[in-house]
């Protein structure tokens, strides 16, 4: 083996404003693995993480909530550690960019650029919503595509034609926060100028730090000459006040790599020997390892490269891009139950099993795997289940029983057992190099050898013969020793059975080095089920969760009924001054129709007496259009209409509940009639 090595690894920073799901865990789980074998090689390794904190889209998201930015990045940090942990990612460190160190730092480095000249102001024109008085970022405009004109396009670029353009170019574009049309105003930003930093990102790019096809797609953009980066954004932003501004806030993905810096400070600071300066200074020996989406890539491999050279600090020594995940062959989908929340997962299926399959199809490449989920119960039934675990079940049984748990002297079968042994090199140089389906198949192989000799030899039948009793012993004991190497092998991917075959091979944490010499003249303890079979009904019960859709991701469709949860907390009060504003009215139910389009959405015709309102409401999943025609229900009437894709939506209508099926419009007592104030 090599010396030791000193290692810092990072998975990108998960957004602050929804849950994780399997598509994030792919990137998860690649690195943990990796983070997890560099650990049981003896070396120095960190892995840390942070949830992205800042930005637009989380304003927003609690503003949607009625809760503060802080109380929503609070909760989810919390829920996205839970989830984490949920699957064994074992981070050294999970923090948040909304904190002091990246403050400091994020300035630091800011001021480093800016002495050093690679800081510019430029006045440009942006879409300001007069109404939110905010400017738009691109995703938060939409309108008539200007090329192809279709309708309804962000503001970036026209998902029907492809083309890429200014939010300004829009034809009629409309705020997505407020419905109403924006205004372009001028005002002064502040550009990084990535220009200065060609010839070292042709360098960079050159020399291997990156996939091949993430370096070239990125020169591709030298062609039309490298573009400055606008890192500033006007108040109001949640994010972190650029020094020396005046209501300029750094621009989300300004601090977000920055976070990467700031946990593992946080880190440094509560471990003792740890330098900060000796991963991060210019000269630095150690390795700084990023593992990212390729969706990101740019951000990572141009951009990020040039602000650490540009700030005097040490650049990447790796990013690493995966693919993206798809389920069942096509885009995780929330209608078709394939948008599987992490937590979804847990509740119902093993998380080693997901490690597994994730592990069985990643390798170095940026082509997107699949989870087929009937492929999924397939190979976690015969691989692990009938292969794996099997090899421990059949043996350990007579060890304990017959034996009273203790091993034989030696092996009966060394040539064998040198097979597993010898496998080490290869396997290790698999995971250092992330192809892990190489690494799975390997060990899959040797386990099938292992059955096979377990097969040819069946102790079941030796151990009715008094006389061949020790070659029982001898048998099961080489089938032990050999679903012992295997273990230390997959270890890295399924760290709780690991620990599970540790207790029950009553043997220290298991190193690399473990792969190397026999178990003999040992005792072990009772042999506990390791993993159970994959069912039907589980995988049936995880679609159908998922198709009721997490109550947290409602607001993403705009609709009424996505107020806060049942377990959150309050968030902010408002005065008895602020409720009073709020005209709720009993409304008729006169029409109800569903949208084309829309998945969750109702459109509903109401009667307030005299006056008939208009209003979207996202109650689909719980209740048949002709069913809802006829009942009362209660309204905010005062509600500003607001633009939605489908319509002006005019009110809003009361409903409770956490989701899915399980909506209830809130309708009222007999002898109500439409219009009545509600008091
Ligand atoms: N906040 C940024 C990253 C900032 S890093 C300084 C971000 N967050 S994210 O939550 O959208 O994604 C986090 C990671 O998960 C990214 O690397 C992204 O590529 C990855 N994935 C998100 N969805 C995915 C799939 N469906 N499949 C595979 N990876 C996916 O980007
Ligand atoms: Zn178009």
């Amino acid at each position: 083996m090599q010396g030791s090595r000193r290692i810092l690894v990072t998975s990108a920073l998960p957004y602050a404003n929804g849950p994780i799901h399997i598509g994030h865990l792919v990137e998860y789980i690649q690195v943990d693995i990796w983070v997890r074998f560099q650990k049981m090689r003896g070396h120095e390794c960190y892995f840390v993480c942070a949830d992205d904190a800042h930005g637009t889209p989380i304003m927003l998201r609690a503003k949607a909530e009625g809760i503060n930015p802080q109380a929503l990045i609070d909760r989810v940090h919390a829920e996205h550690l839970s989830d984490f942990q949920g699957f064994n990612i074992e981070f050294d460190n999970y923090y948040s960019t909304h904190s002091d160190e990246n403050r400091e730092i994020s300035a630091q480095i800011y001021t480093a650029l800016k002495d050093a000249g690679h800081i510019k102001r430029e006045t440009i024109s942006q879409l300001y919503d007069p109404q939110e008085k905010m400017f738009l970022p691109d995703r938060f405009v939409k309108g008539t595509c200007p090329n192809c004109k279709s309708p309804d396009q962000y503001g970036d670029n026209c998902d029907v034609c492809g083309a890429t353009y200014a939010p300004t170019d829009l034809i009629d574009p409309l705020s997505v926060v407020s419905g109403v049309t924006p205004q372009e105003r001028d005002s002064e930003q502040l550009f990084f100028k990535l220009s200065d930093f060609e010839a070292f990102l042709r360098d960079w790019l050159d020399a291997g730090h990156t996939q091949s096809e993430i370096a070239n797609k990125q020169k591709e953009l030298f062609e039309q000459g490298l573009f400055d980066w606008d890192i500033s954004r006007n108040a109001p932003y949640w994010g972190f006040e650029i020094p020396g501004e005046k209501d300029k806030y750094f621009y989300v993905w300004m601090d977000a790599p920055i976070g990467y810096l700031a946990s593992f400070k946080n880190l440094c600071d509560r471990t003792k020997g740890l330098e900060f300066d000796d991963f991060f200074a210019k000269d630095s020996e150690c390795e700084l390892v990023h593992f990212i989406g390729k969706d990101i890539a740019r951000f990572h491999t141009l951009f990020w490269p040039a602000t650490l050279y540009g700030a005097k600090l040490r650049t990447p020594s790796n990013v690493w891009c995966h693919g993206f995940l798809t389920v069942d062959g096509q885009k995780m989908s929330k209608s078709k139950g394939t948008f599987i929340m992490a937590r979804t997962f847990l509740d119902n299926l093993n998380p080693e099993q997901l490690r597994y399959y994730f592990a069985a199809k990643l390798d170095d490449s940026i082509d997107d795997l699949d989870l087929n989920l009937e492929d999924f119960q397939a190979r976690i039934n015969s691989d692990l289940v009938g292969k794996l675990v099997n090899i421990a079940s059949r043996c350990a049984g007579f060890i304990v029983k017959q034996f009273g748990g203790k091993l034989s002297d030696s092996l009966p079968d060394e040539v064998l057992f040198a097979k597993f042994t010898e496998a080490s090199d290869s396997l290790s140089s698999a995971y250092e190099n992330r192809q892990y389906s190489r690494a799975m198949r390997e060990i899959m192989a040797l386990a099938d050898q292992a059955n096979q000799y377990v097969d040819a030899a069946a102790p079941w039948v030796l151990i009715k013969d008094e006389t061949r009793r020790d070659e029982v012993q001898s048998i099961c004991t080489q089938g032990l020793n050999m679903f012992r190497v295997l273990m230390t092998y997959i270890k890295p991917v399924l760290p709780a059975t690991a620990e599970q075959a540790e207790a029950f091979l009553n043997v220290p944490a298991l190193k690399w080095g473990d792969s190397q010499k026999a178990l003999l003249r040992h005792k072990i303890n009772k042999f506990t089920a390791l993993m159970t079979r994959v069912e039907t009904e589980k995988i049936e019960k995880m679609i159908e969760d998922s198709k009721e859709g997490d109550p947290r991701m409602a607001s993403a469709n705009g609709v009424a009924n996505s107020g806060p949860l049942a377990e959150d907390p309050i968030g902010e009060t408002i005065s008895f001054d602020d409720f009073s504003k709020i005209d709720l009215r009993v409304a008729k139910i006169i029409d109800a129709q569903a949208v084309e389009g829309a998945d969750k959405l109702l459109q509903l015709t109401l009667d307030i007496g005299g006056e008939q309102r208009n209003v979207f409401s996202g109650i689909k999943s719980a209740y048949k259009p002709e069913d809802l025609v006829g009942k009362h229900t209660v309204m905010v009437a005062n509600l500003a209409p607001r633009k939605m894709r489908f319509g002006v939506s005019e009110g809003m209508v009361l409903s409770a509940g956490p989701g899915g099926k399980d909506i209830y419009v809130l309708s009222t007592d007999e002898g109500a009639t439409a219009g009545m104030r509600v008091t």
